[in-house]
């Protein structure tokens, strides 16, 4: 008499015993491979554990050493303008998806509502209040005042920095490549003309 295994037979070789067999062993194989990954996660996670308590972090803040006590989870922007009063960094949305929140860390322009704290011991932090010195401004702030670039200033200090790191890297550049070096921060108030011909100006040497 046949059993059931070989009347559920879908085709030649083929049992339905195999294929219970064979889900078995997929089965696993699949808990294997996930306690695996698991495990493998785990330990990736262990060698960057950070307490969760808050802890002592020194900031390279515009030349100078600041030890501030906060959690890990805690991003420079709120670091800044919440424990050091440099409020010239906005917080537009919680993305940094306007730039309003730009510094310049080691010489590259950075949203500093997407770092942590933590991530920039070590580093030379430079905001927009680095760009005045007394009476004397950066270039690129007076250049701004000169073609109007701003209207409710929100988005000014961090098109500043912007703008400053921008022609650090590119004295020379285009208006195309002014355009699309500055792309990432957005201005509401719609002063990008402004804004591309002060970096224009000063792209060819300035006045
Ligand atoms: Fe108002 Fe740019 S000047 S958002």
């Amino acid at each position: 008499m046949r059993d059931r295994d070989d009347q559920d037979r879908s085709g030649p070789g083929f049992s339905r015993r195999d294929f219970l067999r064979g889900s078995a062993a997929a089965a696993t194989a699949t808990a294997m491979a996930t306690q695996g990954t698991e495990e493998t996660a785990a330990a990736n996670v262990k060698a960057n554990v950070f307490a969760a308590a808050a802890q002592n972090v020194t900031l390279n803040v515009n030349g100078k050493d600041h030890t501030v006590k906060v959690e890990p989870r805690v991003t420079l922007l709120h670091v800044l303008r919440n424990d050091l009063n440099l409020t010239g960094c906005k917080e537009v949305d919680e993305r940094s998806a306007d730039g309003a929140d730009t510094v310049m860390i080691d010489g590259k322009a950075v949203l500093a509502g997407s770092r942590l704290a933590i991530e920039c011991e070590g580093k030379k932090i430079l905001t927009v209040e680095s760009l005045r010195s007394g009476e004397k401004v950066d270039e690129v702030i007076s250049g701004f005042v000169k073609h109007d670039a701003m209207q409710c200033g929100f988005c000014t200090p961090g098109f500043v920095v912007a703008t400053r790191v921008f022609l650090n890297k590119n004295p020379k550049a285009s208006l195309a490549e002014i355009r699309k070096g500055l792309g990432g921060n957005i201005c509401r108030c719609g002063t990008y003309q402004g804004i591309t011909q002060c970096a224009l100006e000063l792209a060819k040497g300035g006045k």
